[in-house]
């Protein structure tokens, strides 16, 4: 049985599925784009050091002051922006904060406090504003571990299920071997390359690389079902 030969509903049930693996990996992609690339791409950087940025992190500044470095420093002086600079390099201690809490009120709780309602941590007391003046080593193991056991138990029911309708086509059986393991090569060293990355930056390439296979070969999967499906002719 391959997929030219079966029966109408199960081709759409198929080309249903496919289609909408398709859709989610794309608005998975652009999702990605506007949290990790876009607000860094305003600076001038490229993918590699968004990457790096989000796994390694900073390290020789602070959360506040690479925001600040970034797109939320159209919002300061850089006069203001030296002095909480000081501040933070004299130890961020609270008896230094009230010369500086003005800066805050003024120029940033329009958006980062409760009352603005925006989805963004608020800026507006001592204890708000020096949580973000530890120096950035990027995403923490904690929150490392979930992303990593979620996108595991969900990538692989879904190239359990993708690869299952792809080996029923009729392209060389070497070639079916091959890409029904290639998406979970990708996801193991895309995955694997978060971790890496946290310790040493070179790794953001095989986090982009990983991530470009896993796209590649699931779309060829997608791609040459379907052609099989409802395009190629029987012999
Ligand atoms: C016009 C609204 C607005 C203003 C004004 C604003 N911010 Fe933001 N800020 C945001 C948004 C939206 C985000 C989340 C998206 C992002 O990271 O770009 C954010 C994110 C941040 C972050 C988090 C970055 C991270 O590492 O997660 C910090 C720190 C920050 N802002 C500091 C400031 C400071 C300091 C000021 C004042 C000088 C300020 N912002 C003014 C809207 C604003």
């Amino acid at each position: 049985m391959n997929l030219r030969t079966q029966s109408l509903p199960v081709k759409i049930l198929f080309t249903c599925f496919l289609g909408t693996i398709g859709i989610a990996y794309l608005s998975a992609i652009t999702y990605l784009f506007l949290i990790d690339i876009e607000p860094h791409a305003k600076g001038n950087l490229g993918i590699v050091h968004a990457v790096i940025i989000k796994y390694y992190g900073q390290r020789g500044t602070t959360r506040l002051e690479a925001a600040l470095d970034g797109g939320m420093g159209e919002n300061i002086t850089p006069a203001q922006k030296k002095q909480i600079s000081e501040w933070i390099r004299k130890g961020a201690l609270p008896s230094g904060f009230e010369s500086i809490k003005p800066i805050f009120l003024n120029n940033c709780t329009v958006c980062h406090s409760k009352e603005s309602g925006m989805p963004i941590s608020p800026l507006t007391s001592f204890d708000e504003v020096a949580a973000y003046t530890q120096i950035d080593i990027g995403q923490s193991v904690k929150s490392l571990v979930r992303v990593s056991h979620i996108h595991l138990f969900g990538m692989s029911f879904l190239f359990l299920l993708t690869s299952w309708i792809f080996v029923l086509s009729e392209i060389a059986v070497k070639w079916r071997a091959i890409l029904v393991s290639v998406p979970f090569l990708a996801i193991w060293i895309d995955i694997g390359s978060w971790w890496f990355t946290k310790f040493e930056p070179l790794f953001a390439y095989t986090v982009i690389a990983g991530g470009a296979l896993m796209g590649l070969s699931l779309a060829s999967q997608i791609i040459i079902s379907l052609w099989e499906m409802w395009l190629k002719k029987g012999k």
